[in-house]
């Protein structure tokens, strides 16, 4: 079994610093479009045996520390009641999005093993193959009320805010209903066998600190707090997150993710004595490789005092990047910060 990845998460002395890329799973290898053509995404989602073999394909071909559950953060939305459909293209769309709170109200809170047992199910099969750790996941209550509230992705989240700033009361109903779910879907995948949490909260950056404070950071809080008695490391991920690091922190995770517009060595310096996971630019990979080893030894250096450092992208691995760019990174990574 290699802990590289644990140790690193509780601070602890590694032989080398520990490696995973977010969104590993996924379009830029020709193995999962090969699984990926005879199936709808959602169909994959509920297929155990094929997000096993998508889970496993980065741990295999690239050599990552870390595996990350092949699921999507919208799948316990779905289970609250919603409609959810991946459009070719287009990404996820809720074609009856929230709006008043009567839909609100509509929204259940569902048993996890009840209604996504197809999840828990990957997790308990996955933990039987792996022989890195296995990372379960969710979104934040925010980034997962943009999704419902706008009926898929946006860009200006027009609605999103209209509803924050017009019906506080409503959209904070929606928050704590998103946060119930996430906290026993969270449990659930501890129960199941998932070694660290991470929550994704993609669109975190949209807000100004004060409202980050007040509509999304509470929710996360909570979330955290309740995953205390799991013991498993947690990590949050607030996407374009710099000017929200110092409320971050105070969210109780033991991981801070970080995106790339942020120097590593600077966050650091705020973060205390908690493990910080990032941040390369994810179009790093299209450098030359000696460019790129250089990028990578120069984040090793900045990050060289942190209490647990795990490389990764500062967000998602793009769906064009050459595959072989990713395993020259995890390859570069490993030479570079042996000891
Ligand atoms: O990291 C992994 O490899 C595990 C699997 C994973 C997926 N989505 C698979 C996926 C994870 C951790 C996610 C998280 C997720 N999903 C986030 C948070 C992370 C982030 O990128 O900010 C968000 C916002 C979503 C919602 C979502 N799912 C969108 C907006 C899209 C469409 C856009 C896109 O990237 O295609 C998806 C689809 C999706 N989720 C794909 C994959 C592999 C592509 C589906 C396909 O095969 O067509």
């Amino acid at each position: 079994m290699n802990d590289t990845f644990l140790k690193a998460c509780r601070g602890e002395k590694t032989d080398y610093t520990p490696i995973w890329m977010m969104r590993q799973a996924g379009r830029y290898l020709p193995e999962y479009q090969a699984v990926r053509k005879n199936v709808t995404f959602l169909e994959m989602c509920k297929r155990p045996e094929l997000c096993v073999e998508v889970t496993l394909q980065p741990i295999d071909l690239l050599n990552m520390d870390a595996a990350i559950l092949f699921s999507d953060i919208l799948i316990p939305l779905e289970a609250m009641g919603t409609v959810l459909e991946f459009h070719e293209g287009r990404g996820p769309v809720f074609p009856n999005p929230i709006q008043c709170q009567a839909d609100i109200d509509n929204l259940i809170i569902p048993d996890p093993d009840e209604k996504t047992g197809f999840v828990m199910e990957t997790i308990r099969l996955l933990r039987k193959e792996l022989k890195v750790p296995l990372i379960g996941f969710a979104g934040a209550p925010f980034t997962c009320a943009t999704y419902l509230i706008e009926g898929g992705s946006s860009k200006v989240f027009w609605e999103t805010k209209k509803m924050m700033f017009t019906a506080p009361a409503m959209f904070h109903s929606l928050m704590e209903k998103i946060t119930e779910t996430t906290s026993l879907y969270l449990q659930a995948q501890a129960k199941a066998g998932a070694q660290t949490l991470q929550i994704f909260d993609s669109w975190a950056g949209i807000l100004a600190p004060g409202d980050f404070a007040e509509f999304a950071l509470p929710y996360v809080k909570k979330i955290i707090a309740d995953l205390k008695d799991t013991g498993l490391p947690i990590i949050y991920f607030a996407n374009n997150g710099a000017t929200l690091l110092d409320l971050s922190i105070t969210s109780g995770a033991d991981i801070i993710g970080l995106d790339w517009r942020i120097n590593i060595g600077d966050a650091i310096k705020r973060v205390g004595n908690r493990a910080v996971q990032g941040n390369i630019d994810p179009f790093s990979l299209l450098l030359p490789k000696d460019k790129l080893k250089e990028r990578i030894g120069k984040l090793l250096n900045d990050a060289k005092d942190a209490h647990g450092h795990i490389f990764n992208l500062g967000h998602g691995i793009h769906q064009f990047t050459p595959p072989e760019q990713a395993k020259f990174c995890v390859d570069t990574v490993h030479e570079l910060s042996s000891k």
